[in-house]
């Protein structure tokens, strides 16, 4: 009896790892019956446990709204009251299975201030069900709801038109929501799109035809969820490994773990490294102890190689015959998640399939309304907002467009300072190929030319509020230092805004742009084997650490002038603040535009407390004493 039983649960197991198993996302609020529908399905598909299902009933009755019968919005809605707590990223997944297939649904909230959440649910999934309250027909949000889902690749869309027994099962109705929604969506070239009328409170077409609905000759939910075809159409299957691990345990062996992205691959097959290029063929494909003889896409699996090439984490291996593109500047989509705008040239870090890249958004073509579709200009992006842009890579990167493979071409944006990931985005197609441009080879180098001016050369940069005393004690030093017989070069805020920046304002934007040029030069000047004075506010952490990186290690000097904001405002040399404080200039540092103080600076001045000599002098020590 005992083993009767064993053998069928093997049996059923075995059963339920056949089964294909489909991802799809619901989207729709509360108010269209999406708990109600989620609920629904759970329950038919018996996938609600005997003790939830008691209390179900129980709560149903004394807070449900359907009287004796089962609100099954309750058992969802339960679930997300506990999800409501400060979680940011707040994606449900449920799980359910019929006779043919597993379902992983993300249920997500439908609020405009959820996109981020949507978006996050419809990257993994293959099929989206947008919920249409019958009596309300395409709202804004059914619009928005499409933008999102086509926007993260999905194919197939489930027009669910709940409540049906709200307009009396009117087919007019019916008929009227799908060609509306039809006709709006006829730009996404969707493969397949499928109008249901359901009620879900009472199982209208979820599992059983409804009796209701004689007029309707299309499949229930669960037989065209059971039947639809998600098989992606791609024509090209060329393989790709995005390698997420190099494993060594040691001399003789060197594997390359990762899953498969595209395409598949056996021992023999001809592979190339990408971005090195390097060219060589699969000796064997590992799986624990086992040698697997072919591979497929989906598949985590560990490749040997023939010949010891050099392949890192973040490489990608893949078929000679058809390499994927490598590019460093892109036209992409993004979607931004975090409360900080974004502001365009402020450095980020860019995750896409296994490599990390320094990257900045370059320019913000426009901002989409997800509402309206409308194109509108933008300077900056904000929480929620979605907007095509160009972004340039630190180095170049192996991509496919988000299009042609999911993997390849979708990406997230990471914050470098707190590493908190800022964006979601997709690269449309590359804007310049990387293997168009070289660095000029130079026949001579920085060390020849500070040998000759015999110094080292520096950056150094001063930080701190208007009126701290920067450019006063950076003036002293460079008269210092051009005493002793050095070579350099101050550039000042005051100035540079007069020339070479003289089309830009105070903005945050203008200010990052600012600061970006500003630090290009002092490297240029650096090269060119001078010590470089740079003598402004320099605001922002994320800049003066862009700045930082241009630079070799020793390079750069961080002089943080901190002297006290009401000292500064007492001195008010150009009587800006006085401006400020009137509300007649706007965005003034330290009034109503942050300083965000350096963390680990070289040095710290404070010119209330010493003289100017006297901080220049110690500037001047500290470049000695390197
Ligand atoms: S930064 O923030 O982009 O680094 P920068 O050092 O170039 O600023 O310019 C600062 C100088 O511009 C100040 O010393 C002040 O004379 C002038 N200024 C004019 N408007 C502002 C403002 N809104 N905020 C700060 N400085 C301003």
């Amino acid at each position: 009896m005992a083993e009767l039983h064993a053998a069928n649960i093997v049996e059923y197991l075995e059963e339920q790892r056949q089964k294909e198993t489909l991802r799809f996302i619901t989207c729709g609020s509360v108010d269209d019956g999406k708990s109600t529908l989620i609920g629904r399905m759970l329950y038919e598909s018996k996938c609600i446990f005997d003790d939830q299902l008691k209390a179900l009933e129980t709560d149903s009755k004394r807070y449900g709204t359907q009287g004796e019968k089962i609100d099954f919005a309750l058992l969802v809605d339960g679930l997300e009251a506990e999800r409501e707590q400060g979680i940011t990223i707040d994606v449900a997944y449920r799980f359910f299975a019929t006779d043919r297939r597993r379902y992983i649904v993300a249920d997500t909230p439908g609020h405009e201030q959820y996109t981020r959440n949507m978006a996050t649910g419809a990257s993994t999934a293959q099929l989206a069900i947008l919920l249409i309250d019958a009596r309300k027909g395409i709202l804004p949000q059914t619009r928005r709801h499409h933008r999102i889902v086509t926007m993260m690749g999905i194919r197939h869309v489930v027009l669910a038109v709940n409540k049906m027994d709200l307009v009396n099962f009117d087919p007019a109705v019916f008929h009227k929501i799908e060609a509306d929604y039809r006709e709006f969506a006829r730009d996404a070239h969707l493969d397949t799109l499928t109008a249901i009328p359901l009620a879900a409170v009472h199982g209208d077409n979820v599992v059983k035809p409804s009796p209701q609905t004689t007029w309707y000759h299309g499949p229930t939910l669960f037989d065209h969820l059971d039947a639809v075809d998600v098989s992606h159409a791609s024509t090209r299957q060329s393989f790709r490994l995005p390698v997420q691990y190099v494993n060594r345990p040691n001399l003789n062996y060197r594997g390359f773990c990762g899953r498969i992205a595209e395409g598949k691959v056996r021992p023999g097959d001809p592979v190339r490294v990408l971005p090195s290029g390097r060219t060589t063929t699969v000796q064997s494909i590992d799986l624990w102890d086992q040698q697997l003889s072919e591979a497929e896409e989906g598949a985590s699996v560990t490749l040997t190689l023939a010949d010891e090439v050099d392949v890192s984490r973040g490489d990608l291996i893949v078929a000679t015959d058809a390499p994927p593109e490598v590019a460093d500047q892109f036209q992409v989509r993004i979607l931004w998640m975090a409360e900080e705008a974004l502001v365009p040239g402020r450095p980020l870090l860019m995750k896409l399939h296994a490599k990390e890249v320094s990257a900045s958004v370059m320019e913000i073509k426009y901002r989409e309304d997800l509402n309206t579709g409308a194109h509108l200009a933008a300077k900056v992006l904000h929480l929620n907002e979605i907007a095509v842009a160009t972004l340039a890579t630190g180095q170049p990167v192996a991509f496919e467009p988000y299009a042609t493979n999911h993997v390849m071409g979708g990406f997230i944006l990471i914050d470098r300072l707190t590493f908190a990931t800022v964006g979601a985005g997709l690269i449309d197609f590359a804007l310049r190929r990387a293997s168009n441009i070289h660095w000029q080879a130079l026949e001579l180098g920085k060390g020849q030319r500070a040998a000759l001016m015999h110094q080292t050369p520096r950056c150094i940069w001063f930080t701190g509020l208007s009126g701290s005393g920067k450019s006063t004690v950076a003036n002293m030093l460079e008269k210092r230092l051009h005493a002793e017989g050095r070579h350099t070069y101050m550039l000042d805020g005051d100035n540079v805004r007069h020339g070479l920046n003289h089309d830009l304002g105070f903005s945050e934007a203008d200010r990052v742009e600012n600061l970006r040029r500003v630090a290009e030069v002092a490297k240029l000047m650096v090269d060119a084997g001078l010590i470089v004075l740079v003598s402004f506010i320099s605001p922002f952490q994320s800049e003066r650490r862009m700045a930082r990186e241009l630079f070799e290690p020793g390079e750069f000097l961080e002089i943080h002038v901190n002297t006290p904001l009401a000292e500064c405002e007492r001195r008010d040399v150009k009587g800006l603040y006085a401006k400020a404080r009137r509300g007649e200039l706007k965005n003034f540092t330290g009034i109503d535009s942050p300083y965000e103080p350096p963390v680990s600076p070289e040095l710290v001045l404070d010119t209330s407390k010493e003289t100017a000599e006297e901080c220049a002098l110690r500037v001047s020590q500290l470049i000695q004493g390197r």
